[in-house]
């Protein structure tokens, strides 16, 4: 049977676990897509080729193949953590298996979605509870703010000395400066009006308005997917949203490096429990120093910033808004690599 057609081979072809076939001294003699893309090599580059030549973790891998080969037995480790290309560590379960004539499998089955997938459920229920306590806590602060700058104003009219009206002035202006913050606490509340957007659209609007306020050292790339269909969404949701990220980018990159703005769409991709067929996915990257890891699980709370004249509301709103589109914003972050994360469903009955 050509082997095009072969349902082993298809098999072999589509599944998503890296499989590779080694002889006793780990050269190999087949990989599949997966592992090609795991290793980021080609059959054709490595076969022949010693594990040891090509993967990154290959002396652990390669020591794993010795003692399978030499007890004849089956070998199996979850969760294990193996870097396979510069500081790129993903999370694998790993199998081995002798085969007859002296041959070795070796399956390593990516599990770090999995893990996305219980953080990310983590991370909404987290969003959600923190969105609740800042409404209650704003509501609270915005009625009697009300009366208090009331109070102030009606002093002002009484005071005869016009040396003390600094004094009412300075309630009012303060008492409008907290009005303000409460307000974008209370964050954008209206169920987003559903029109149908392109995505590029909002991306060069964003790109326009950061164009303005970059300077000159800092490049804007732009990586587009064309062929991505419309979202549902409230256009100038998106773009503030964009916009959030955007200049966070601008912010840490200071006066020189890049922001890239790339689009994609994934198929089968779970945001927030539920599954979808199709989504977008935009991530806003920058060359910048990066977030700490430690600060990394903080970022989309309120207040926190590292800025002495930030107000740390940046990210959640930028998240609330997303969110309220049935899409989720996540963060990876390393030096010189920080890359946002907007994902959004795509098909329209969601
Ligand atoms: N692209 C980035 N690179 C480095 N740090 C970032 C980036 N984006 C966000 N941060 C960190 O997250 C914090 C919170 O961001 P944000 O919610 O927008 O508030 P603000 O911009 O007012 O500080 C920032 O103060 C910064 O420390
Ligand atoms: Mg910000």
């Amino acid at each position: 049977m050509d082997k095009h057609t072969d349902p082993k081979f298809e098999l072999l072809e589509h599944i998503t676990t890296a499989v590779v076939m080694m002889d006793r001294d780990t050269r190999v003699l087949y990989l599949n897509p997966a592992a090609e893309m795991l290793f980021r090599v080609s059959l054709r580059q490595v076969s022949g080729q010693r594990l040891l030549n090509f993967a990154p973790a290959a002396e652990l891998l390669d020591t794993l193949v010795r003692d399978v080969v030499h007890t004849g037995r089956t070998y199996t480790q979850r969760e294990r953590r193996l870097p396979v290309s510069n500081n790129h560590l993903i999370t694998v379960d790993c199998t081995v298996t002798p085969l007859p004539r002296e041959r070795v499998l070796l399956e390593l089955a990516e599990i770090d979605r999995h893990l996305r997938i219980t953080r990310e459920h983590h991370l909404v229920a987290q969003n959600r509870a923190i969105r609740e306590l800042i409404r209650g806590l704003a509501h609270e602060i915005k009625n009697p703010l009300g009366g208090l700058r009331g109070a102030a104003q009606l002093l002002e009219r009484e005071l005869e000395a016009e040396d003390l009206h600094e004094y009412t002035q300075v309630i009012i202006d303060e008492a409008d400066r907290l009005q303000d913050l409460v307000d974008s606490l209370l964050g954008p509340n209206a169920v987003p009006r559903r029109e149908s957007v392109n995505i590029h659209q909002v991306l060069e609007r964003v790109r326009q308005l950061a164009v303005a306020e970059a300077p000159s050292g800092v490049r804007l790339v732009r990586d587009y997917d064309p062929s991505i269909p419309p979202v549902t969404a409230q256009f100038d949701h998106l773009v503030q949203a964009c916009l959030n990220l955007v200049r966070n980018a601008l912010q840490a990159l200071g006066n020189a490096g890049e922001i890239i703005l790339r689009t994609r769409t994934q198929r089968q991709f779970t945001i927030a429990g539920r599954n979808h067929k199709l989504v977008v996915r935009i991530d806003v990257m920058d060359t910048g120093p990066g977030i700490p890891p430690e600060q990394l699980e903080q970022i989309f709370y309120p207040m926190v910033t590292t800025r002495p004249e930030g107000s740390g509301l940046g990210l959640p709103i930028a998240q609330t808004l997303i969110n309220q589109h049935g899409g989720l914003i996540e963060c990876s972050s390393e030096v010189g690599q920080t890359v946002f994360t907007i994902w959004l469903p795509l098909e329209s009955e969601s």
